[in-house]
C-alpha cells in the first residue's frame, strides 16, 4: 500500500523508467515557463536522450544506491534525486519534483537525504537550471553560482581548421583521462568513464605538451571535454565541430573557459546564457573544462 504523506526512500531499479518521464515533464515545464521572446517552443526529452537517461541513472544506482533517492506519496512517484561521489567530490546527477507537487518542501528533502551520501566530501558540483525554486534550494545548501553558456548554430566548416594529434581513444585510455580529470576539474570520473565508453565516442589528444579528451554522443554533439591546457582543449573542440553534425550545441561553458567561446564564435555559432554551475568547496570552475550535465 502507498504512504498516506510523501516519504523519501532510497530509488530501485524498477523506478527508473518512472523517473525519467517524472524528469522529462519537469524540465519541460521549466523550458515553458522560463521561455524567452524568439525562443523555439520547447519540447520533451526525445526517446534517443531518454534512453542514454535511463542506463545513466542505472549505472549510478549500481555506484551510488546511497545517492540516489525518490520522494512518494498516494498517488506514486513525486520526485527523486540521484547523485554520486567521486573520490573527493559530490555531484548531483538529476533532481525533479512533480509540477503539481513543487514549492511544498519535497525538493529541500530530497537533496537534503542526496548531500548526506556527499557528506565526506570536500567538493560540491552540479548544473542547476534557470528554474528560481532550483536555484533557491541550492542556495540554501551553500553554493555558488556561475554562469553557464551555450553555443549552438550552424558551424561554418570554411573555419574548421586542419586538426592533427587528435586519436580515437578506447578502455585503455582511462588512467589518462583520470589524470586529466583530476587537473581540469579536482576528481576523476572513476567508473562513469566505462559507461560514458560505453555510449559515447571517445576521442583523445595525448602529446609532449598536453593531454586532453572529449566524448562526442551517438549524434557528434560534445557531452564532456578535459584537457592539461587550452591549447589541447581547442584542439579537441575543433576537433569535435570537425565531426560532428551540421547544426550543432555546445553547452555548459563557464566564463572560466574562454577558449571555448572563442572557437564557438569562430565556428560562427551564436552565443547565449542557460542556467549555472553551482559549487560548493570549489573556489572557481574548472577549466580547461566543458562539463556534463549531469556526471559534471
Ligand atoms: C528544483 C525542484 C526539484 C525543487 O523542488 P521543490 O519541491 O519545488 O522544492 P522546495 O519546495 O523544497 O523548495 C523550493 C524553494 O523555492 C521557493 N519557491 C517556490 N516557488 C518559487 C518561485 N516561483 N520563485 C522562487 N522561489 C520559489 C520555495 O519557497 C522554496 O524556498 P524556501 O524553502 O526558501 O521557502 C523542483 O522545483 C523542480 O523539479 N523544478 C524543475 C526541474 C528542475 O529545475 N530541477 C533542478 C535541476 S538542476
Amino acid at each position: 500500500m502507498s504512504p498516506a504523506s510523501p516519504m523519501v526512500r532510497p530509488m530501485r531499479p524498477d523506478d527508473v523508467a518512472t523517473a525519467e518521464r517524472l524528469s522529462a515533464e519537469a524540465f519541460l515545464d521549466v523550458d515553458r515557463r522560463m521561455l524567452r521572446a524568439g525562443d523555439p517552443e520547447p519540447a520533451l526529452r526525445p526517446a534517443t536522450r531518454a534512453g542514454d537517461w535511463r542506463s545513466r541513472t542505472e549505472h549510478l544506482l549500481r555506484t551510488d544506491p546511497g545517492g540516489c533517492w525518490v520522494a512518494e506519496g498516494e498517488t506514486g512517484m513525486l520526485g527523486f534525486a540521484t547523485s554520486l561521489v567521486r573520490e573527493t567530490t559530490w555531484v548531483l546527477a538529476t533532481f525533479a519534483v512533480r509540477p503539481e507537487h513543487q514549492g511544498q518542501g519535497l525538493g529541500r528533502a530530497l537533496l537534503g537525504a542526496a548531500l548526506h551520501h556527499g557528506r565526506g566530501c570536500l567538493h560540491g558540483m552540479l548544473a542547476a537550471s534557470d528554474d528560481p525554486r532550483a536555484v533557491r534550494t541550492y542556495a540554501a545548501a551553500g553554493f555558488s553560482f556561475h554562469p553557464q553558456m551555450t553555443l549552438e548554430g550552424t558551424v561554418d566548416r570554411s573555419v574548421i581548421p586542419v586538426v592533427s594529434k587528435v586519436r580515437e581513444g578506447s578502455a585503455g585510455d582511462t588512467e589518462l583521462l583520470d589524470s586529466v580529470d583530476r587537473r581540469a576539474r579536482g576528481a576523476a570520473h572513476g567508473p562513469d568513464h566505462a559507461w560514458m565508453q560505453d555510449a559515447w565516442r571517445l576521442i583523445v589528444s595525448d602529446t609532449s605538451t598536453g593531454s586532453g579528451y572529449a566524448y562526442l554522443s551517438g549524434g557528434g554533439r560534445l557531452e564532456l571535454l578535459a584537457a592539461t591546457n587550452r591549447r589541447t582543449a581547442t584542439r579537441m573542440l575543433w576537433a569535435a565541430l570537425a565531426d560532428g553534425p551540421a547544426t550543432t550545441a555546445v553547452r555548459h561553458v563557464t566564463a572560466a573557459n574562454a577558449w571555448a567561446v572563442e572557437v564557438g564564435l569562430a565556428a560562427r555559432l551564436a552565443l547565449r546564457t542557460e542556467g549555472y554551475l553551482a559549487l560548493r568547496g570549489v573556489p572557481r570552475p574548472p577549466a580547461p573544462y566543458v562539463h556534463h550535465g549531469a556526471l559534471l
